[in-house]
This record gives C-alpha cells, sequence and structure tokens, in this order.
C-alpha cells in the first residue's frame, strides 16, 4: 500500500517551506499547496507543488485522494497585522473561512491528524508580559481573532470527529534555514531582525526603535524570538505526537525568555560588523511592552528540545539570508 503524505498548505511561505524541508529530510511524503499569493515557487524546491487555494474543496478534495492525505499541516493564511486592522474581512475570509472550508475537506478525506499554525496574537496584551497555554486570550486585531476563531473550530471539530489536531501558538519567528536553501523573502516585512537585516544589506536607510519609555529593562519592546528551524522541528514532534495517539492539545512555542529591541539591535551589529542607523519612533498602538511564552509545557508534552536558542545564531542566519537574496532575488 501507499503510504500517506502530508499535505502542507502555504508551503511556499516562510515557515511552511522550512517544515517541508523537515519533513522531506525524515522521509515523510509531502504535497504543498498553495495559491502564491505572498509565497514563491523556489521556496518549494522539488516538492510537488498543487497551486490554489486552502478554501478550495474541489481543489482539496481531489489532492487528499490523489496523494492519500492523512495529515494536514496548516501554514496558508494571512500574516500582516496593520494589514488585517484597515481589512478585517480579508482575514476573517482568507484565515478564518477558509479554515473553515479546509476542515470539512479534512473531514470528507478522512484527514486524521491536523496541525495549525496559530499565533501569540491570540493573547493580546497579557499581565506582566508572560503568556501561559491557559492565559485568557484577548487578542487586540483582526489577525488575531481570525487564528483564535480558527482555533475553536478546530477544538469543536475534533471534539465531534476522528481528527485529532495540534495548535501551534508561535511567538517572534525569525532567522533562515542554516544551509540557506529558504529564508523570509515576504516583500515588506514588518519583523524586527528581518527589518535590521535588509537595513544592513542596504535594502533600507534606517532601523526604527518604536518606543523607547517602555517600563522593560532598556525601555524598549521585549519579544520571544525563536528560530525558524527549532520552530519547523516542533511542526514534526507535533506529528509524531499525534501518531502516537496524543489528544488534541494547544502548545505555545516560544524559549520562554525574550530580548529587547535594543539587544536585537546590537546583536545584528555584532554579527554584521557594522553601525546602524537607528531610528527613535514613539510607540506604535497596540504593542504590548512584552510579550514572551511559558513554554514548558511543548517540552513535557511533545518532548522538544530546542538546538539554536542564541540570539547571535539568529541574526547571522537571517542575515546570511537577506545576503543571498539580494543575490538572486526570488519572484
Ligand atoms: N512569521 C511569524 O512570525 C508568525 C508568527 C505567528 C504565526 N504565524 C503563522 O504561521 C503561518 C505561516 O506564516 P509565514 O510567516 O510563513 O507567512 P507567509 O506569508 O510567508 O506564508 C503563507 C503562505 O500561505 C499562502 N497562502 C495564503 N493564503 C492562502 C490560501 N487561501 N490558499 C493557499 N495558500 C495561501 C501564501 O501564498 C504563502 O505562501 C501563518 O498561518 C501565520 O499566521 C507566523
Amino acid at each position: 500500500m501507499k503510504p500517506s503524505s502530508i499535505l502542507v498548505t502555504g508551503g511556499a511561505g516562510y515557515i511552511g517551506s522550512h517544515v517541508v524541508l523537515q519533513l522531506r529530510a525524515r522521509g515523510e511524503r509531502v504535497v504543498v499547496l498553495d495559491d502564491l499569493s505572498r509565497g514563491f515557487r523556489q521556496a518549494v524546491l522539488d516538492t510537488p507543488l498543487v497551486v490554489g487555494q486552502v478554501g478550495d474543496r474541489e481543489t482539496v478534495l481531489n489532492v487528499m485522494r490523489e496523494h492519500d492525505v492523512d495529515t494536514v499541516m496548516h501554514f496558508a493564511a494571512f500574516t500582516i497585522v496593520p494589514e488585517s486592522v484597515s481589512e478585517p474581512l480579508k482575514y476573517y475570509g482568507n484565515n478564518t473561512c477558509s479554515t473553515r472550508a479546509l476542515l470539512e475537506s479534512c473531514l470528507e478525506g478522512g484527514v486524521k491528524n491536523f496541525v495549525f499554525s496559530s499565533t501569540a496574537a491570540v493573547y493580546g496584551i497579557p499581565a506582566e508580559g508572560v503568556a501561559a497555554e491557559d492565559t485568557p486570550t484577548a487578542p487586540i486585531n483582526p489577525y488575531g481573532t481570525s487564528k483564535l476563531m480558527s482555533e475553536w473550530m478546530l477544538r469543536d471539530v475534533s471534539g465531534a470527529s476522528t481528527l485529532k489536531h495540534v495548535a501551534l501558538r508561535y511567538f517572534n519567528v525569525a532567522g533562515s534555514d542554516s544551509q540557506g536553501r529558504v529564508g523570509q523573502a515576504t516583500p515588506k516585512a514588518t519583523l524586527l531582525i528581518k527589518v535590521a537585516c535588509e537595513h544592513v544589506i542596504g535594502k533600507r536607510p534606517q532601523v526604527a526603535i518604536y518606543g523607547s519609555d517602555y517600563a522593560t529593562p532598556d525601555g524598549t519592546g521585549v519579544r520571544d524570538y525563536i528560530h525558524v528551524e527549532d520552530l519547523a522541528t516542533a511542526h514534526l514532534d507535533a506529528l509524531d505526537y499525534l501518531r502516537g495517539g496524543g489528544a488534541s492539545t494547544v502548545l505555545n512555542v516560544g524559549y520562554g525568555h525574550g530580548y529587547s529591541v535594543r539587544e536585537v539591535l546590537q546583536s545584528v551589529e555584532r554579527v554584521s560588523g557594522q553601525r546602524l542607523n537607528i531610528r527613535e519612533e514613539p510607540r506604535r498602538p497596540g504593542d504590548p511592552p512584552a510579550l514572551v511564552a511559558r513554554a514548558e509545557r511543548i517540552r513535557r508534552e511533545l518532548g522538544w528540545k530546542p538546538r539554536l536558542d542564541d540570539l547571535d545564531t539568529i541574526v547571522r542566519t537571517a542575515l546570511a539570508w537577506e545576503e543571498r537574496l539580494q543575490r538572486a532575488p526570488w519572484s
């Protein structure tokens, strides 16, 4: 009998492409579904790619039948917070409604395991800047709400069917494949480490600190930065857990400690050997002073063991990727 496949939605995007590489490296059968609205054909390398939308039931069911899919890893989504504020229905449509349609296809297609890309944005602004999985969810933008609604659908579908899921709430993802094969190519990225590396290679004239008067050790915002390869490994661990009969669960993925914006920029200066042109700007509305994961549960439940918990390592891979992308841009 042909072994089952894993359907990776959004596998032509930043995080999904790293997960695909790790799945393939351990011999899993993988098929990517991506509409290439924000992803890149180059990111998929030689993995089978179906260009289509996750909300398109006919396409999804055909892929499931053709590839004998028993597991779905669902990355496809829109991810830009300010855009979600100005165009909320775009986010509820592509993130929430498409996930509903995908779940319906999963039930029809007999999918057993579902790994979902959720986000720390479901917590909003948690007290003390630390969020555990049982911290009350209170998203403050449509992006976070669109993801939380998907978590709720998953919870209810898992309760009413044989499908089991792991929802992973990512903190601040950064860095790139240490072999330089894939990385984040998103135009107009807003995440600090990528923005600072783009400044180093001359793509941006400066880098901004938004808010330097927070009640944090150096006054700038603190975040839990996680290397994308460690994040990718968490998906493989989640898959093993579900295959081993694990119950549906929700888990934070972060290192459990944070760095301030200034510490990140110092790391970029250290790694690149360049002085950055830093501009101080007022706080941005909706930015929590600190957002760090309580991250014991994923280690306990999945046996997840991060290997790249080092800020300079994250920055080094992010910078190497920016240099590579400048030499050979993706389009
Ligand atoms: N990057 C982060 O720091 C971060 C943090 C928390 C959660 N997440 C979540 O992780 C997932 C992946 O994020 P990313 O940073 O890799 O984003 P990305 O934009 O690089 O990748 C998303 C991919 O999904 C595709 N896509 C979007 N809508 C689609 C649809 N309807 N049908 C088919 N394909 C579609 C895009 O073309 C793109 O390739 C998202 O669900 C995001 O919400 C990301």
